[in-house]
């Protein structure tokens, strides 16, 4: 029995190596509920278009073009730098920094922010969904 029980919380830490933690978990199905409101046809997030939202150049802040690899870099398994503060940013890859994508309400607070930003809006859910996927990806 106890062996049993043992396997059991090592398959589920194995299963869930490479996924969202529950709260996450959580925050990406209501996205997902949210996303199929507005798209009947949407079926999962995906991390390529969620690359294309990261990666592109838009005209925000302060009229700037920038994309969110400004300030987080191109390689999210380094340290980058604020393209307006100067400031240093800790990697934004879970692999390198295992803090990140953990706590919802940073989540929230930062792509609020950061598409804002970038894109003079809040990001939609799909939107948020697919780079949350890229980002989980890296
Ligand atoms: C003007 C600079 C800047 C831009 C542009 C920017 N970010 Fe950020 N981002 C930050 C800062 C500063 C933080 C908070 C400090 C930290 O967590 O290191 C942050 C934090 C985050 C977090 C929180 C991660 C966590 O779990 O701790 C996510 C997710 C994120 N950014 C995604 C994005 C996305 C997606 C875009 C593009 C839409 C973007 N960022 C563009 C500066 C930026």
């Amino acid at each position: 029995m106890k062996k049993q029980l043992a396997l059991l919380i090592v398959s589920g830490v194995l299963a869930n190596a490479g996924g969202f933690n529950p709260s996450m978990q959580g925050y990406i199905d209501s996205l997902k509920v949210e996303a199929k409101k507005s798209n009947n046809s949407f079926a999962d997030f995906n991390a390529k278009r969620g690359e294309l939202i990261f990666t592109s150049k838009h005209i925000g802040k302060r009229g700037r073009e920038i994309s969110c690899a400004s300030c987080h870099g191109a390689n999210l398994s380094l340290s980058s730098q604020n393209a307006f503060t100067n400031k240093s940013i800790e990697p934004l890859s879970p692999r390198t920094n295992p803090k990140r994508l953990t706590n919802v309400q940073d989540v929230q607070k930062w792509l609020k922010r950061n598409f804002n930003d970038v894109y003079k809006r809040e990001g939609t859910p799909q939107e948020k969904g697919d780079v949350l996927y890229y980002i989980k990806s890296k």
